[in-house]
């Protein structure tokens, strides 16, 4: 390993080991209750849409309810918005008064929010978006070439402000570069200016980790709302909503209960990613009720199951119907999401299995150990242990290995 690799795996270790992060989106969107894209969906005049930062003032709020609920549910890193499409920041910036120091709240929300990640011993994420919904040049660019450069100036500037006022900073997850825009990577690439600022923030954050949102690759990819394994060897991180829309939507039905959410946290996790799950807050700051239940659930489930999660890699063989694997070390976890009774079979198993239990639970089961890959466990009660996913840890005498041949 040369001393590139070696400091390339420093930087991005915590972030392969997470599995798990909380993503924040809030702004003055969260007051309508539409979703953050309302001011474009629905056509709001500027002028009208900004008056919104009057009566942003959450005074009660303190972000340390985000901090201790992502915490709760097992979260290992947080990212929030510090300025989404709408163009209003939640920061003090010296390059645009747009923002929450400079109106009503009087408050830098991100300069907050760093400080309690930084208490709580969490990563810290910064989300930034690039377009801008404040300037016509976003809207036409050759008609208004001025606005258009007003506006890749301010994203320079703010990117700059936002990796310099608030000490380390461990991801910069940016948005909003290309979107719905047929032009081409390299074109997009000189308008932004993306690879001389990215240059300009590993400078001023040596250890960042930056997403693939900036026309370059970076660090990490970004699934969004599915989830699409990047090959092995690369970063990767699937963001998803609990509910519907990313910015506070009042009145939401159920999209995903809580069975699903850890189906997909596990998910990530056999394959080696992570998985970025959205809050969206009022425009008070407080949680949806039901987005918060959700994720002190998953929390519960990582405080028995966490050891199947954090840290684990791919497997080398898979479990059929029974549920998807992970493994660290001589283990193997199987994630039973189909109970099979008494007796389960895994197949494909190339490494001897020396013994089995349930997590959370003290029942030891028994393992046999059968020609061709196969491997029995049995002493397995009826019915499944638990109302979510039952992990069954299986010991190897070494590794776990797959067995390729069929017969
Ligand atoms: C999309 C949306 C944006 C949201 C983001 C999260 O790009 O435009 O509203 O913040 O997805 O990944």
């Amino acid at each position: 390993m040369d001393s590139n690799e070696t400091s390339r795996n420093i930087r991005t270790r915590w972030f392969s080991e997470a599995k798990i992060g909380l993503f924040v989106h809030w702004g003055l969107y969260s007051i309508l209750g539409r979703g953050e894209w309302a001011m474009n969906n629905e056509r709001i005049p500027k002028d009208e849409y900004n008056k919104l930062a009057d009566i942003f003032n959450p005074d009660s709020f303190n972000v340390n309810t985000w901090v201790s609920l992502a915490k709760e549910a097992g979260a290992k890193y947080m990212v929030m918005t510090a300025k989404h499409h709408d163009g209003f920041a939640l920061f003090n910036s010296k390059f645009d008064d747009f923002n929450s120091y400079k109106t009503a709240a009087r408050r830098d929300f991100i300069g907050e929010y760093v400080d309690a990640c930084r208490k709580a011993g969490l990563k810290i994420g910064i989300y930034y978006s690039w377009m801008d919904w404040q300037f016509l040049g976003y809207f036409a660019r050759e008609k208004y070439k001025d606005s258009l450069k007003e506006m890749t100036e301010k994203a320079k500037c703010q990117i700059e402000e936002l990796m310099t006022n608030y000490g380390d900073i461990d991801i910069l997850w940016y948005d909003g570069i290309g979107f719905r825009d047929p032009l081409d990577k390299d074109t997009l690439e000189k308008i932004w200016n993306t690879r001389e600022i990215n240059k300009n923030v590993r400078k001023l954050q040596p250890n960042i980790l930056i997403n693939d949102r900036s026309t370059t690759k970076e660090d990490f990819d970004t699934p969004e709302g599915y989830i699409i394994p990047s090959a092995p060897g690369r970063l990767w991180e699937s963001c998803m909503t609990i509910g519907g829309a990313w910015g506070y939507a009042a009145n939401s039905i159920d999209m995903k209960p809580v069975a699903l959410l850890i189906q997909n946290l596990i998910t990530v996790a056999a394959y080696e990613g992570n998985l970025l799950l959205n809050i969206g807050p009022k425009g008070d700051g407080s949680v949806d009720e039901e987005e918060a239940r959700k994720l002190k659930e998953i929390g519960k489930w990582l405080s028995i199951n966490g050891e199947a999660i954090y840290g684990c890699k791919r497997a080398p063989f898979t479990s059929s119907h029974l549920g998807l694997v992970t493994v660290k070390d001589n283990y193997a976890y199987i994630h039973v999401s189909s109970w099979p009774g008494k007796q389960a079979c895994l197949a494909g198993v190339g490494t001897e299995a020396v013994s089995a239990r349930i997590l959370g639970t003290d029942i030891e089961v028994g393992v046999a150990n059968k020609p061709n890959g196969r491997l029995i466990i049995t002493g397995l009660p009826e019915k499944a242990p638990f109302k979510y996913h039952t992990v069954i840890k299986v010991e190897f005498i070494d590794n776990p290995t797959g067995h390729t041949e069929i017969f």
